[in-house]
């Protein structure tokens, strides 16, 4: 089985002040029992990867090109990435196909990049709070999981998380069936089209996590970790996060 993976996404905060926080969750797990990544701002990768070179703590970014290299004046693309020190990146974060119209065939051919290029992609997918209301979750997730994931996806290569847009950064939780509920459809729906291999596909939560409901989170059947936001800026946050994940069966 492919270990769980604390997943920190930092989206646009941190200067290279923040770099403490990021040598403080490094020395805080010096061998850790799961995965840890950090996405840390563009301008931040080369320097963190640097900063963690050695140690067992990984380093992503937040979006990355569909193209290896051309005329895209402020992209960056997959190999940039791999070649700045990342194993990751994320795709299709619901920021990104809200505020760039990011659709599920663009987010795949970004996963495709990623894997191209060697690094892992992390491919969010989840509803907002209107399409929940309307009884249309297991639809609209089962179509950005289909769309957005390339057919060469592995349990290596891939992450899917589960992000549902009414619980970014408010607080808000779905309850531990409703997250049951999607991430048991989400591993169905990997099974049917990956087969066996999909069992060993890591299956985040993402939306508001923090230490004081991690554990419960974690208990969810094939929730294995979390992508999260605001709560792993800091050491003192994220660090409950990642232990609470090492105790999780
Ligand atoms: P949050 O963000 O933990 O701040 O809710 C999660 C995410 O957007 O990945």
């Amino acid at each position: 089985m492919t270990r769980k993976l604390a997943a920190g996404n930092w989206k646009m905060n941190g200067t290279r002040a923040a770099l403490e926080n990021l040598s403080a969750i490094a020395e805080a797990h010096t061998a850790p029992s799961v995965d840890i990544l950090i996405c840390p701002p563009a301008t931040l990768l080369m320097q963190s990867a640097g900063l963690t070179s050695g140690k067992p703590l990984d380093i992503g970014a937040q979006d990355c090109h569909a193209q290896a290299s051309g005329a895209h004046t402020g992209d960056i693309s997959a190999p940039m990435i791999k070649d700045a020190g990342g194993t990751a990146v994320i795709v299709g974060h619901s920021e990104r196909r809200e505020n760039h119209n990011e659709t599920n065939d663009l987010v795949r051919q970004k996963a495709q990049a990623a894997h191209d290029a060697g690094l892992i992609a992390v491919i969010c997918i989840g509803e907002t709070l209107e399409q929940r209301e309307s009884g249309q979750t297991l639809e609209i997730v089962g179509d950005q999981l289909t769309g957005s994931t390339p057919e060469g996806a592995t349990p290596a290569n891939t992450v899917i998380a589960y992000e549902p847009v009414w619980a970014i950064g408010t607080g808000k939780v779905p309850t531990l069936d409703q997250i049951g509920e999607v991430h048991d459809f989400i591993r169905k729906s990997l099974t049917d089209r990956f087969g066996e291999a999909a069992q060993d596909m890591r299956i985040l939560y993402g939306g508001s996590v923090k230490p004081g409901n991690a554990a419960e989170i974690f208990a969810v059947s094939n929730v294995d970790g979390a992508l999260v936001g605001g709560a792993s800026l800091k050491e003192g946050d994220f660090s409950p996060i990642i232990n609470a994940l090492e105790a999780a069966v």
